[in-house]
């Protein structure tokens, strides 16, 4: 009954509330979501992305980093960041696209669990990575926001991402 947002659409832009019930209802959400980022093949899906503006974020990057599985993380919230790096990014809402973006390279972080059990810790890698780029879809923040003008012109024009978007 979910289903992927894909860019032009407004729901992408909006600021996302923060979840306080963690009852069996947002377990259940929980579960759809992650069957949905499975079955799109994500490595990372925020709530928004499924046409929900709330604080969750699930990923898992086993298929870029030994030993690591899906991960949850409710009302994450970025304290610091240091370093710099430069990956090239693709996201499930802006199909055909991938290009390099330059982010901080660690982050420390606050979030929660799906019982609501507070956590601080520090996440450098894929996994920072990854993290940076689904917390900007809960501030209403596309990865295409941050390369470069001339690029993201060229995206339009080749009718790749809307004019609006
Ligand atoms: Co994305």
């Amino acid at each position: 009954m979910y289903k992927i947002k894909y860019i032009g659409d407004p729901i992408l832009r909006k600021k996302s509330a923060d979840v306080d019930t963690f009852d069996d209802k947002f377990n259940t959400f929980l579960e759809e979501m992650t069957e949905i980022m499975y079955r799109e093949d994500g490595i990372g899906l925020a709530a928004p992305q499924i046409g929900v503006s709330k604080n969750v974020v699930i990923l898992d990057v086993g298929e870029l980093v030994e030993d690591e599985s899906l991960r949850i993380f409710i009302n994450p919230k970025i304290l610091s960041a240091s370093g710099s790096s430069v990956i090239e990014e693709g996201c499930l809402s802006i199909p055909g696209v991938r290009e390099e973006v330059t982010r901080p390279e660690i982050i420390e972080l606050e979030f929660q669990d799906e019982t609501g059990a507070s956590y601080t810790h520090e996440f450098d890698g894929w996994l920072a990575r990854v993290l940076q780029h689904e917390i900007d879809h809960l501030n209403g923040i596309l990865f295409v926001d941050h390369i470069s003008p001339v690029k993201r012109q060229l995206l339009i024009n080749k009718k790749t991402i809307p004019e609006k978007y």
